[in-house]
């Protein structure tokens, strides 16, 4: 065979920016619902849920639609209103009902799903949250250092902030990835909230978005800053409690709403990192969130307000200082005195743990707190603090147990997660990652669903049904895998500071706690900070005793000394190096797995994902060689394979980040003051 000739036998080369919409032709599907799909009556309402039907019929290879009676679309408002109904009174006839035309839509996006994944079409689904959003950290304005998107790496955002109404196809594509998977709101930009998110022209381009997004029922929100009055200098003072502020802000809802007639509401980051917020006023988060969710509210608006916050004066509320050091606490406590007393339009968004995002870091204990107020759970798809763009990790398994907790499962208003996607060719940076917002729409709708089962459907839409299993079978523990090489056990925070990305454990492992005689956090209610005395009593009983604290989570939550014991016989220590080394051997699995195949994926697709495994195992040894190298020396104990003792080609990082960050702020300031010397 001639080169050529074997070229031609892979299959056409694919950007991967179409994501899971691929509707490629189908070999193994059923015949006759093909044909029942492309003679259709549809009722009004349904034009998005057509023009998608338009796509896949296009790219299945068969005919354009005709007017018929295989495939009918009807409204039933029986139905819950997102929720959908498809039954198949024979096999050449499918009949799809909604309970409004998102329900039709979502029901449209299940059935064309079930066809590319050879799932039976017959069913009925609503969704179980009924706010399922992302949130961009998207600036306004480029950051030195985080850039267009704060967090995220490999792609700048796909917004055009210096004029939004400007017409951009990508948009509607947006707006149809998140539709597929049932998401329906989307906060677009970063909880660091520039004030200029609500001058009159964003709010113009804000609407001319909306308008494309309305169609595939999505609702734009917006993160804002809580002293804008002030910031866009049209008020001295942001206090909640100051009618001229209230007037403000209910000024502003009534603009926003002349425009954006659905628009869905703010989100508010306040009193947090350095935020202003009504502490700032002496006013609390009740008084805070009241000022903006009255104005929303005559709108029918929504306002998130976030509780992530920490390391304020919390002397009257938490008067051990052992308690008061653990920023776990934080949150719990500035939150779970003022359950009950929020405007009914107020959702607290909460992360999903307490630090932040670390890897396996246990449920957030607040959610257990409040049972008189609406909340919502916070994810990150960006992969802060777990490799970014470059380490394949698919975090459902995590998302699920989150999900799952009984501090969590059936009592979210919303649900929602910081967003992964940018305006790279596969719009996520790595190609496999738009995984994790897949699963984020259908756990969002299905909390109870088995993450395993989204992962197939993810990968059998990806890459067909002979590699989707094999690639599923790659990624399915890549979670734990990244855990096992950075921060095993519950470690938290050994990263650089800056990004998050590098491990630097010699500037950064307090937060890990780690000393020369162990290592872990002990936040026991006995001996330790008492974050665990937050949990309910059948939680904390778990987590306060080491035996029964789950091995992911120890360190999390107990100081042990490096030759504790685990129940496998083995040293703390020892099961740390291990740990570490049997991650990287994982790693060189999966490049094993993706090589093999090679062939029966589209060459740029299959030569991305190469790529970026190679970068994954050569950033995976750095994390083995820097953390074991940091712990045989503060711990004194070496590896018993003596595996670390060869010289390593990753040096010490040693603050490297923390030095940049300073030169930089020094190189501002020198570059001020000579500004500052210059005559006006
Ligand atoms: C983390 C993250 C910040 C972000 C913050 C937040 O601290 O590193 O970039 O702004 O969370 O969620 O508000």
């Amino acid at each position: 065979m001639t080169q050529e000739t074997s070229l031609l036998a892979f299959p056409p080369d694919e950007s991967g920016g179409e994501a899971w919409l691929r509707y490629p032709r189908l070999c193994a599907a059923d015949a006759s619902a093909l044909q029942a799909l492309c003679t259709v009556n549809a009722c009004p309402g349904a034009e998005a849920a057509l023009s998608e039907l338009d796509r896949a019929l296009a790219g299945w290879g068969l005919p354009p639609r005709t007017d018929g009676d295989g495939l009918s679309l009807s409204l039933d408002p029986a139905l819950p209103e997102e929720g959908f109904c498809i039954s198949r009174p024979s096999p050449q006839q499918v009949r799809l009902a909604g309970g409004s035309p998102r329900g039709l839509l979502y029901g449209m996006f299940h059935l064309l799903r079930c066809v590319n994944c050879g799932l039976p079409l017959e069913g009925a689904s609503a969704p179980a949250v009924p706010l399922r959003m992302i949130n961009h950290w998207d600036n306004l304005v480029c950051d030195p250092v985080h850039g267009s998107i704060e967090r995220v790496k490999g792609g700048d955002t796909i917004f055009d902030w210096t004029d939004l109404a400007r017409p951009n196809p990508r948009y509607e594509e947006y707006a149809r990835l998140l539709a597929s998977v049932g998401l329906n709101a989307t906060c677009l930009n970063n909880v660091n909230a520039e004030p200029e998110i609500l001058s009159t022209d964003m709010i113009r381009g804000l609407a001319a978005l909306a308008s494309v997004f309305r169609p595939w029922g999505l609702r734009i929100f917006i993160s804002v800053n809580f002293a804008t009055p002030v910031l866009l200098g049209e008020l001295d003072t942001a206090d909640p409690l100051d009618a001229r502020v209230q007037d403000w802000w209910r000024n502003k809802a009534d603009e926003i709403y002349a425009a954006i007639p659905d628009f869905g509401g703010f989100v508010v980051k306040a009193d947090s990192e350095g935020k202003p917020g009504p502490g700032t006023y002496g006013r609390n988060h009740v008084e805070g969130s009241a000022c903006l969710a009255r104005a929303l509210a005559p709108h029918g608006g929504t306002l998130f307000w976030r509780t992530f916050v920490y390391g304020r004066n919390l002397a009257d509320k938490l008067p051990d200082p052992k308690a008061r050091a653990d920023r776990a606490n934080h949150a719990t406590h500035e939150f779970m005195g003022l359950d009950g007393q929020f405007e009914e339009n107020v959702i607290l968004q909460i992360k999903c743990s307490a630090i932040d995002f670390q890897i396996w870091e246990p449920v957030h204990a607040l959610f257990g707190k409040l049972s008189n107020t609406r909340m919502c759970v916070e994810f990150a798809l960006t992969k802060e603090y777990s490799g970014l763009d470059v380490h394949m990790n698919w975090e459902g398994p995590y998302v699920s147990e989150i999900l799952r907790s009984p501090l969590v499962a059936g009592r979210m208003d919303a649900v929602t997660a910081v967003a992964n996607l940018n305006n790279s060719r596969n719009g996520f940076g790595h190609l496999l990652h738009g995984a994790s917002l897949y699963t984020h729409g259908r756990l969002a709708w299905r909390p109870d669903a088995d993450p395993r089962a989204v992962l197939d459907e993810y990968t059998v839409q990806m890459f067909g049904p002979e590699a989707g299993p094999a690639v599923s079978e790659m990624m399915a523990d890549s979670y734990d895998t990244v855990a096992s090489y950075t921060m095993p056990m519950g470690m938290t925070y050994i990263s650089e500071f800056l990004h998050h990305f590098e491990p630097d454990p010699w500037a950064n492992h307090d937060g890990a706690g780690i000393t020369a005689d162990g290592i872990g956090v002990d936040r026991t209610a006995a001996t330790g900070s008492g974050y665990i005395g937050l949990y309910p009593p059948e939680l904390a009983g778990r987590f306060e005793d080491p035996a029964t604290c789950p091995l992911r989570c120890l360190l999390y939550f107990h100081h042990l000394p490096w030759t504790h014991s685990l129940p496998g016989g083995e040293t703390l220590i020892q099961s740390l190096y291990d740990s570490y080394c049997g991650g990287v051997e994982t790693v060189r699995g999966y490049r094993r797995q993706w090589r093999a195949l090679h062939g029966q994926i589209d060459l740029e697709r299959w030569a991305h994902v190469c790529e970026k495994l190679a970068l994954k195992e050569r950033h995976a040894e750095r994390w083995r060689d820097l953390v074991c190298r940091f712990l045989e020396e503060i711990s004194g104990i070496k590896d018993a394979q003596g595996r670390f003792d060869a010289p390593s080609v990753h040096n010490r990082v040693r603050s490297g980040y923390r030095q940049a960050f300073e030169d930089y702020r020094a190189r501002v300031e020198r570059e001020r003051g000579v500004m500052r010397r210059k005559p006006i």
